[in-house]
């Protein structure tokens, strides 16, 4: 382990060759930033992501296989604007390219906060959601189809060619679809408006629980709780399955649940494995213009669409910590700020903290 001392002493040069003795000993695709602010305690700032850059110049990276081609890249990205290729609509976190029958999705550093954008983004947390979706897209395939054509830059048009580092690791390209208008929730465990609802009338979007269920207690069964999908500034409202099958039909609305419980339960499973309980998540699905095909879209099973607690913390009786944004929200709640935009600054601290836990969460779920 380095001292600060001798970093101190060091130079620019003493710190490549450090950081690269450093890297050579890490796992390839282990968390380089997470290593890094610990072998440089001082640099424990976003100062550390420019000092990243520079210490590990994109040649040695490839040449030494440090980082995967497609997760390489620190700079955080907060909007995108690509020359030719027509103004994106944005969601709270991404920024989607309209391409005629296809999408090209860009998921940026955005962070929301008690449905507010905060003003900082988080490094690598775009990627980071990118790789996870693609990782349950790829192991969910037999289960449902769904919208990811590639992640990978040669196959974009032509307009994206030239912003080969800016997408790195955060685009997909995706069949465009007609998404349906509800919110495909599975919960595993009793959280969040889940518990709420529970602890007033004993149900929840009209199933009802057994009696007596600790906050955060695991769930017999997955349950399927649709909701639907609000307009922007909107919240979401659940709904019970017989509303969801009058908004979409009662033959499409089995489907979506029997996918969604499916696919919650495959990666519920694999994720326990990896020490992350997935407690309840969301999905969306659309329907294909061409082949009229119902397929999953948007993103899947990320710690954003999903509630992620820590195995190992885990403690049915009390509401769990978010595996990723607990610092953030912890740190909102310090400052006392009452949840109205605009939300104040995150220090420096707190947004490198949060890109450890998404990163982290990356490294569980694929395993490495
Ligand atoms: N294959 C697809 N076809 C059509 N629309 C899609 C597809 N995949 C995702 N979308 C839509 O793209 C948008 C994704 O953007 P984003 O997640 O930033 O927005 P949001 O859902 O409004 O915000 P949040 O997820 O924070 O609630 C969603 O509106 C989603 O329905
Ligand atoms: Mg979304």
């Amino acid at each position: 382990m380095l001292r600060k001392e001798q970093n101190s002493q060091g130079g620019p040069a003493a710190y490549r060759n450090q950081a690269e003795l450093t890297a050579r000993r890490l796992n390839p695709r282990c968390q380089l930033l997470t290593a890094l602010s610990h072998e440089f305690p001082h640099l424990t700032s976003a100062g550390l992501l420019n000092k990243f850059v520079n210490l590990f110049p994109e040649k040695i990276i490839r040449r030494e296989g440090l980082i995967s081609e497609d997760n390489f890249n620190t700079q955080v990205v907060l909007e995108t604007r690509f020359e030719g290729a027509g103004a994106p609509s944005r969601g709270k976190v991404r920024d989607i390219y309209d391409l005629g029958d296809r999408l090209l999705i860009v998921t940026t550093d955005r962070i929301s906060a008690f449905d507010v954008i905060l003003n900082q983004g988080i490094p690598m947390k775009g990627v980071v959601l990118n790789q996870i979706s693609r990782f349950w897209f790829k192991n969910t395939d037999d289960i449902v189809p769904n919208h990811m054509i590639s992640t990978e830059l040669e196959d974009f048009p032509d307009v994206f060619q030239p912003y080969g580092s800016e997408l790195a690791g955060r685009a997909m390209l995706v069949k465009k679809t007609k998404p349906l208008p509800i919110e495909c929730i599975v919960r595993g465990y009793i959280t969040g408006s889940g518990w709420k609802e529970y602890q007033r009338s004993g149900s929840v979007c009209g199933i009802t629980l057994p009696e007596g269920l600790l906050e955060s207690a695991k769930l017999e069964e997955p349950i399927f709780t649709p909701s639907t999908k609000a307009e922007l500034g909107e919240h979401d409202e659940n709904i019970t399955f017989q509303r969801a099958a009058e908004m979409v039909g009662s033959e499409l609305a089995e489907k979506v649940k029997d996918y969604s419980v499916r696919l919650y339960s495959r990666a519920r499973d694999i994720a326990y494995e990896r020490g992350v309980i997935i407690a309840d998540t969301k999905f969306e699905f659309g329907v294909e213009g061409k082949s009229g095909q119902l397929i999953l879209i948007d993103e899947a099973l990320t710690p954003d669409s999903s509630r992620f607690w820590s195995l190992v913390e885990y403690e049915p009786g009390r509401g769990q910590k978010s595996f990723d944004k607990q610092f953030v929200r912890d740190y909102l709640s310090s400052v006392g700020w009452d949840k109205n935009p605009p939300a104040p600054d995150l220090p420096e601290e707190i947004v490198l903290k949060t890109s450890e836990k998404y990163t982290e969460a990356l490294k569980r779920i694929r395993g490495h």
